[in-house]
């Protein structure tokens, strides 16, 4: 029987939020012979157990209904405004066999991979922002970020670095305008990153301070990793690619929807730090990733892939930023890799696939047992 998976997303007035990619996986689905749509939590009908689902047309989109899907991959990128209060709600009824299981905040994460002590080494120190906690973490690092618990796109994170006898400040706002300022006083700071959190916070966020990593393994520029681990269609993590980025000069961050630039991994680390050192940097964050996912689907259950933002430092050392549970794989694309991008796009559906496999597997097996017994 043919397979109906269906793609949970955000769908807006002015349509989809990544629509090319949206295109694509639509596309590859159907490649691998499944029956693939699109839906927001607005085009259900629960009751009438069918489902208003869009695909790709020549131009734009076409809808039609759809019978109920046999799994579903959450690919809804949840912020907390209001044009996304349907979203949490609707997760939670849990009306489908999904694919991956709910997530959480940054903050969180950082708080679940921190019990891990064989995780701790890679972990930047990470703290609720509170007055204390700022100016204990000024004590012990000359650079510190800002950031909110549900950012994305390097957006409302301000970085904030100790000079002599003041500090400088570095950001970038929700609309993604640059800001630069100093202030001479760490009361005076205090005050500016209170009202920058007020100002960019959506609902009632959190923000928290993190340990400032020396990433500049370019002078004055920000350079760290992007690594995707996926499930492949035997049901295994996989490490789909790794990429570099770089963030635009005085940059406090390297996204890519932020004017980064995407760099080859392999080639640039052998350059900076030599062919041994490099080939041991990538083994690590290969490791970091596999032992990081192991640990979180321990925590929240079966997940389908992650991007890894990793840190590099210039002594070396590797660390993690954050790992992203609805990656974009853009940075593939900007690497010329377009067999690896294609991958990265058809493996969670080939994940999905799996999983209804073993379950038509399991059920099999089941009707055997019982033949079994009352024969
Ligand atoms: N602790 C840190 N030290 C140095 N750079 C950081 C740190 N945290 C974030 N950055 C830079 O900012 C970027 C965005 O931060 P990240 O936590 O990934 O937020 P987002 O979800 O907005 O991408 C990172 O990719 C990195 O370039
Ligand atoms: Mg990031």
């Amino acid at each position: 029987m043919r397979k109906r998976i269906g793609i949970l997303t955000y769908r807006g007035e002015a349509g989809f939020t990544e629509p090319g990619f949206l295109r694509q996986l639509v596309k590859e689905g159907q490649r691998l012979g499944a029956e693939v749509f699109l839906f927001g939590p607005q085009d259900v009908r629960y009751s009438e157990r069918r489902i208003r689902g869009y695909v790709p047309a020549e131009s734009g989109w076409k809808s039609d209904w759809y019978g109920w899907p046999d799994i579903v991959i959450d690919r809804y990128r949840y912020y907390p405004t209001p044009k996304h209060s349907l979203y949490l709600p609707f997760r939670k009824q849990n009306w489908f066999h999904y694919a991956n299981s709910r997530f959480t905040n940054k903050f969180r994460v950082h708080q679940v991979l921190s019990q891990d002590p064989s995780l701790v080494r890679w972990l930047p120190q990470t703290l609720p922002y509170t007055r204390d906690n700022l100016t204990l973490l000024l004590k012990q690092h000359r650079i510190l970020y800002l950031k909110p618990t549900n950012g994305t796109g390097g957006r409302s994170i301000l970085r904030v670095e100790r000079l002599k006898g003041g500090y400088r400040l570095h950001g970038r706002t929700k609309q993604q305008a640059k800001s630069s300022e100093k202030l001479y006083s760490t009361t005076a700071l205090c005050k500016r990153l209170e009202h920058w959190m007020e100002h960019e916070k959506n609902g009632n966020e959190q923000f928290f301070l993190q340990q400032g990593l020396a990433l500049d393994l370019i002078p004055e520029r920000i350079v760290d990793a992007r690594l995707l681990a996926q499930k492949d269609g035997s049901g295994q993590w996989r490490l789909t690619g790794m990429g570099l980025r770089i963030g635009p000069p005085r940059s406090s961050t390297s996204n890519l929807h932020g004017g980064g630039k995407a760099l080859p991994a392999a080639v640039f680390l052998a350059e900076r730090f030599g062919e041994q050192e490099a080939s041991r940097i990538i083994l690590e964050c290969k490791e970091l990733a596999l032992k990081t996912v192991a640990c979180i689907e321990e925590h929240f259950g079966q997940m389908i892939e992650f991007g890894f933002d990793l840190g590099i430092d210039v002594a070396g050392r590797v660390w993690i930023i954050e790992m992203n549970p609805k990656p974009g794989r853009d940075i593939f694309r900007q690497l010329g890799q377009k067999k690896r991008y294609q991958q990265a796009v058809r493996r969670p559906l080939e994940y999905a696939l799996y999983l209804l496999e073993n379950e038509d597997v399991k059920r099999e097996r089941n009707k055997d047992d019982i033949w079994v017994i009352e024969a």
